[in-house]
């Protein structure tokens, strides 16, 4: 007897705030890939959650059509994987308005990176920016996702919204699948070239970060002035030796050779031979996604069917939650 068992879903958003880096393709965009036989992917462009910053009208149009680019040319079939943008997709925007109704301005103040942005961006403190997880509590319940992957900084988000879901659910009963956080068995933490105990972001100094569609001369200048330190011994030591150790590391996740193996190998070596293993390895794994990705820039027509499917596949999932809590909640039905 033949039997189909349901896939696990798995629900993921990325905002299109700035080209990903190095680091957000070797601690969770590579990993994607490896998902999509699985599981049932979503991966979703958070468009509406990138205006809890003012961003630049061209500047957001060019930075979300280069992010669907990026999600193909590291190899994500739009078959396997549902690829959308969230402002496609308008059961975001109302179940935010609903999950509004069942979260409390005290568990929202909470929140780090509420406190965080306020004070990054003290001139423009908006409600969207204080309502955010629930934005994204709503993305994640749309779809009923059963495994959600995210980065340390997003973990209290998936909690307040586990405790929404498990709210709404004690009220209505059988709304909402209860998301679990999925972390990656393998995936280093790439840190900052220029500050190596931060973690490598697209919002520090340029040359703190390589971001994914940085060109070979690029790469090898930021690798070159990557921060070391004085004692000239290649070990993994990331306490005392942040700087080498994050070196050591990336090239671990890119080449697929153990940290002891590696530091092995250059134990009698300089910093100048290691960082420039490092800078091949990049720009080897750089340059085949940023080809794929420059075909795909010039096939607006193709990229414009891809984000049309997905958002209609995208509706389709999240009308069914959306109306069922609609109906719960003692609305009359359309
Ligand atoms: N808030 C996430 C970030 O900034 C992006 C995001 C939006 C997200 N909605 C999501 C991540 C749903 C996972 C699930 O990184």
């Amino acid at each position: 007897m033949e039997q189909t068992v349901r896939k696990q879903r798995i629900l993921s958003g990325i905002q299109p705030s700035g080209t990903p880096t190095l680091g957000n393709y070797i601690g969770a965009m590579r990993n994607w890939k490896l998902l999509e036989d699985e599981y049932d992917c979503l991966y979703m462009i958070a468009d509406l959650h990138a205006i809890t910053v003012r961003q630049e009208p061209a500047k957001l149009r060019q930075q979300s059509i280069q992010l669907l680019a990026l999600l193909l040319a590291i190899g994500l079939d739009p078959e396997k994987n549902v690829l959308f943008f969230q402002s496609h997709v308008p059961q975001h925007a109302q179940m935010n308005w609903l999950l509004n109704c069942y979260t409390y301005m005290g568990e929202m103040s909470r929140m780090t990176q509420f406190k965080d942005k306020s004070a990054k961006h003290a001139d423009n403190i908006n409600c969207g920016l204080f309502t955010y997880p629930v934005l994204m509590a709503g993305d994640i319940l749309l779809y009923q996702a059963n495994l959600v992957p995210v980065g340390v900084d997003q973990t209290q988000h998936l909690e307040i919204c586990r405790d929404i879901a498990a709210r709404v659910n004690g009220l209505y009963s059988g709304v909402f699948t209860i998301p679990e956080g999925y972390y990656p068995k393998v995936g280093a933490r790439v840190m900052s070239l220029q500050e190596p105990t931060r973690k490598m972001s697209k919002s520090d100094a340029d040359d703190s970060f390589i971001s994914i569609l940085d060109g070979p001369d690029t790469v090898r200048r930021k690798i070159r002035r990557a921060v070391t330190d004085s004692d000239g011994e290649i070990r993994f030591d990331p306490e005392n030796k942040p700087g080498v150790s994050n070196l050591l590391s990336i090239l671990s996740a890119l080449t697929g050779e153990t940290i002891d193996s590696l530091a092995e190998s250059f134990a009698d070596k300089g910093y100048g031979d290691l960082k420039s293993a490092v800078t091949d390895a990049t720009i080897e794994t750089l340059v085949p996604i940023q080809t794929s990705f420059n075909q795909y820039m010039a096939d607006k027509a193709y990229l414009e069917s891809v984000y049309r499917t997905g958002a209609e596949r995208a509706s389709r999932i999240a009308e069914r939650t959306l109306a069922k809590l609609m109906k719960k909640i003692g609305f009359i039905a359309k």
